[in-house]
């Protein structure tokens, strides 16, 4: 294992889901979680992902994270200490005890904190981790909606590019404003230019960076690499067929009058007809040149799993640190022989994957090189 890696070295949660309070301490190795079914092992896991910009690996509303029982509007906590290619660091993050308000909003922001000094937003955390994930509700994420794909996607963007989380927090804050004076019928052009403008250099950054990592990530994911898959990627859409004729100033000029000549349409239907909230990441699984939701359901996990391990590959090489790698429930899913290939994997790639399971056995062939937790009732135990 490489001396620049990422991983979390000390994590502390305060009245977080199940969670009165709990504290561990892993090392840089991966991390094994097993426990019966509601014991926490998916909440923990879901502390962690709160390490990076957004929501969560559930997507929740901060109030919901709350444990149940706490005295109201106590707020929750997840505090984490973390060695990272560029140093220690210490990340608190939460919801702040006395935040009220529907759980959307800028009332009801996510405080986060870095080595103790508040941070304007949220954003600035891909600045020092990346995570991503992989959960048994991405069973799915081919057969569903583009936002999930998209989600998946931004998320792997992070991990290259910081500034990405920013610029799309820019990007949705300007669509929202532009959504809701449209609904209110102000026809204030001055207001809503500069908003289009904004969404237009915005947009075209953050269609940029998407197609940038794909591109790159295309050539480590296009061949299988033990029993996984090769997988092919692109991201699709208007804004990225622009930026394919022409130069990305042009591609920001069509989206600024496209949205310009679309506010009526717009007005009706409360979004944008077009930007880079509609573009979809398509997934074709190489060897069998099929798309990824015709393939089975172990076929689709096994291309995540490739993308995942592609892109830890990438990232370690590039930024000095394979991400945080959250595996929920998913060794147990995989045969033996994919099992072990993925432990390995993991192991090369000095990455400090959380894996959760209900069967101690599955992780056997990990040995020492794991570091175990067990979970009951909400209470961790080192095993
Ligand atoms: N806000 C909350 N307050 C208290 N308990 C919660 C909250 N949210 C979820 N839980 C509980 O957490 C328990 C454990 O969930 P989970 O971590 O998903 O278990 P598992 O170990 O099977 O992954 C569930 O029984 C659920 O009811
Ligand atoms: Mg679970």
């Amino acid at each position: 294992m490489g001396p620049a890696a990422l991983a979390v070295t000390r994590l502390t949660l305060t009245r977080f889901r199940g969670y009165d309070g709990a504290r561990l301490e892993p090392d840089h190795r991966p991390v094994v979680l097993t426990g019966p079914n509601g014991a926490g092992k998916t909440n923990l896991l879901e502390a962690v992902s709160f390490l990076a910009p957004g929501r969560g690996l559930r997507g929740a509303k901060l109030a919901e994270v709350e444990r149940i029982g706490s005295p109201t509007g106590a707020g929750w906590a997840v505090a984490a200490v973390l060695d990272t290619p560029m140093g220690p660091v210490e990340i608190g993050t939460g919801r702040e005890a006395g935040a009220h308000g529907s759980g959307s909003g800028d009332r009801d922001r996510r405080v986060v904190r870095i080595d103790g000094h508040p941070a304007k937003g949220q954003t600035v955390l891909a600045e020092h981790v990346a995570v991503v994930w992989l959960t048994p509700q991405m069973d799915r994420l081919f057969l569903e909606g583009s936002s999930g794909r998209r989600r998946f996607l931004d998320r792997l963007v992070f991990g290259f590019d910081p500034a990405h989380a920013g610029r799309l927090s820019r990007y949705e804050h300007a669509l929202r404003e532009r959504a809701r004076l449209l609904r209110d019928g102000r026809v204030d052009d001055g207001w809503l230019t500069g908003l289009e403008d904004q969404m237009a250099t915005t947009g075209m950054a953050v269609a940029a960076a998407r197609r940038d990592v794909v591109q790159r990530l295309r050539a480590a994911c296009g061949r299988a690499v033990g029993p996984f898959p090769g997988a092919d990627l692109a991201v699709q859409g208007t804004v990225e067929r622009w930026l394919d004729e022409g130069p990305a100033l042009a591609a920001e000029d069509a989206l600024r009058q496209s949205l310009r000549d679309s506010r009526r349409l717009d007005s009706d239907t409360g979004g944008a007809a077009v930007g880079p909230h509609k573009s979809d990441l398509s997934v074709r699984h190489a060897q069998k040149d099929m798309p990824a939701a015709l393939c089975s359901t172990g076929e689709q996990k096994a291309l995540l799993i490739a993308i995942m391990l592609a892109n830890a590959r990438l990232l370690a090489a590039e930024r000095g640190a394979a991400p945080l790698l959250l595996l929920d429930e998913v060794a147990a899913h995989l045969d033996p022989h994919r099992r072990e290939a993925l432990f390995d994997e993991i192991l090369a790639l000095g990455a400090q994957a959380w894996m959760t399971g209900t069967d101690d056995n599955v992780f056997a062939p990990l040995g020492s090189a794991a570091k175990r937790f067990h979970i009951e009732d909400a209470t961790v135990t080192p095993a």
